[in-house]
């Protein structure tokens, strides 16, 4: 089986993304964590684009074992000399040098009449450039990888015929880029194929592919790429780069691996860091990963209609074509909704320990769908919720008698309730920040209990000015966490009934647990 190469530019070319900025410490966190997946080769950074970028490839290349560290250039000997310089302290270096092939890049960045006047020209001065960069960055390491730019639109024999000068003059990687996103699969998995065809010491240089996602195509062109014959691939963690991004790694590791029937390939991926390592680059580059994001979003591993939750509970593999384990996750994830279904609200609630009969199961249902249909998601402390109202009700320790409060610009917020605790009346005040958080200052103060507010939500269930509206409110007792409710016309009183919910919730448990 074939050895695909991965090759990472979170660093170079992810960093280029629109509005991220790293320092040297994260990009040697990040650069860790690279290594740490297992990739092959690790592009640090551009030295000559700024003295930061030089330190972080400096930094990394020094302190970093394993993968091969590799610097860009332009295909301009001072850019190449501050890889060289960059790069000295590392074992293994790799400088990746090139420049734009396709007219459209010729014609518009050489415009200047010194690089000739005509298009032809210009294109055998491009072309000397590139031979002299490539032995030039000779002179600083034996590794030396070409980049074509925009290869994805250049006209195909001038292409091929840079490549034979470049291979010649001691290229050791030649990439092929799509810059653009131009191409779609099948003629990017056929211009890989032409170059093994077309161009006569090709198997003197190893083939890398390098796909960008302005036609959201940059994994799929990777992929025929390889199946064409690329032996390297480029690209980022979480598809992040210039403009819409770059091939994602995880999602082109991934497919080889689960069609490794398909692609016959291997690599050397550790995909069980793939979770941890998107997780760390989406924090550091302030990037959130979107949920259905392949591979490594949150709900890649989710299931949510009733018919998929039911086919999955039977058997996995009816809607997983990867375990979660193998990129890192947890666990797969049944997200109750109100499409669930019984199976898999069932499934559920035995999991969290309940064993109902079914007309109890109706009755939780029943509630389970009502909530469903105001919430997104319904989560295990709304079950309890649920199971303690319908088929376990909570005790009524506490009972709201009385509540005032008063507030208003230039007054401060302060709450009196009266709460009946078994047969006796007992009754304080608060002051606080808001009139909610005063009234529950107020009822802290008559309870007694460790009980921590942290999540706080009010929705309207009814519409108009008199709506009904329910607030939820998340509780954390000493050593466990409830969810109360409580609905009004009155938000204050709505909001004070979901807390004296909570803490009889409270106290019911830590009794049922003596
Ligand atoms: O997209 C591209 O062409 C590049 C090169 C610099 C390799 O990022
Ligand atoms: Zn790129």
């Amino acid at each position: 089986m074939g050895r695909i190469i991965i090759f990472d530019t979170t660093l170079r070319d992810g960093e280029q993304a629109a509005g991220t900025r790293l320092g040297t410490r994260e990009k040697l966190e990040i650069a860790r964590q690279l290594a740490r997946l297992k990739v092959d080769v690790i592009e640090a950074g551009f030295p000559i684009s700024s003295p930061e970028d030089f330190e972080a490839v400096q930094v990394i290349s020094k302190e970093l074992e394993g993968p091969i560290i590799c610097a860009l250039s332009r295909a301009i000997a001072r850019d190449i000399d501050e890889c060289g310089r960059a790069l000295a302290k590392t074992k293994k270096s790799r400088i990746h040098t090139g420049i734009g092939v396709s007219d459209i890049h010729i014609a518009g960045k050489f415009r200047d009449e010194k690089y000739g006047k005509t298009i032809g020209e210009k294109k055998t001065h491009v072309l000397q450039m590139s031979i002299e960069a490539v032995k030039h960055a000779r002179n600083y390491t034996d590794d030396v990888e070409f980049y074509a730019e925009d290869a994805g639109r250049a006209n195909r024999s001038y292409l091929f015929e840079i490549i034979q000068a470049v291979i010649k003059a001691g290229a050791t990687v030649v990439n092929i880029p799509d810059t653009t996103g131009y191409t779609v699969p099948e003629q990017f998995g056929a211009l890989i194929r032409d170059i093994h065809t077309r161009v006569p010491n090709i198997d003197q240089a190893i083939i890398s592919v390098h796909c960008h996602n302005d036609l959201g195509m940059a994994v799929a062109n990777t992929l025929a790429g390889v199946k064409n014959g690329a032996q390297q691939v480029e690209g980022t963690i979480n598809g992040i780069g210039e403009r819409a991004g770059n091939a994602a790694i995880e999602e082109v590791v991934m497919a080889l691996h689960t069609r490794r029937d398909y692609f016959g390939v291997e690599t050397a991926i550790k995909t069980s860091e793939f979770y941890r390592t998107s997780r760390l680059v989406a924090n550091m580059f302030g990037m959130r990963v979107p949920p259905n994001k392949a591979i490594v979003g949150k709900n890649a591993f989710a299931h949510s209609a009733g018919i998929h939750v039911d086919g999955f509970l039977k058997k996995r593999e009816t809607y997983e074509i990867m375990q979660p384990k193998d990129v890192g996750f947890p666990e797969s994830r049944v997200v109750l909704t109100a499409r669930t279904g019984r199976h898999g609200l069932r499934d559920r609630l035995e999991k969290m320990g309940y064993t109902l009969s079914s007309e109890e199961l109706e009755k939780v249902y029943q509630r389970f769908l009502s909530i469903g249909d105001k919430k997104q998601e319904v989560f295990d402390e709304d079950l309890m919720a649920i199971i303690q109202d319908e088929v376990r009700p909570v005790p009524e320790m506490y009972h709201i008698e009385y509540l005032h409060t008063s507030s208003g610009t230039g007054t401060i917020p302060t709450a009196t309730v009266r709460i009946r605790v078994g047969s006796e009346s007992r009754q304080m005040a608060a002051c606080g920040d808001g009139p909610v958080d005063a009234i529950y200052k107020a009822i802290k103060l008559v309870v007694d209990i460790p009980a921590k507010v942290t999540q706080y939500e009010i929705q309207a269930v009814t519409s108009g000015a008199e709506a009904i509206g329910e607030v939820t409110v998340r509780v954390e007792g000493k050593d466990t966490v409830v969810i109360g409710r409580g609905a009004s016309t009155d938000i204050i009183e709505a909001s004070a009934k979901a807390y004296i919910n909570a803490i009889n919730r409270l106290v019911y448990q830590k009794g049922k647990s003596k």
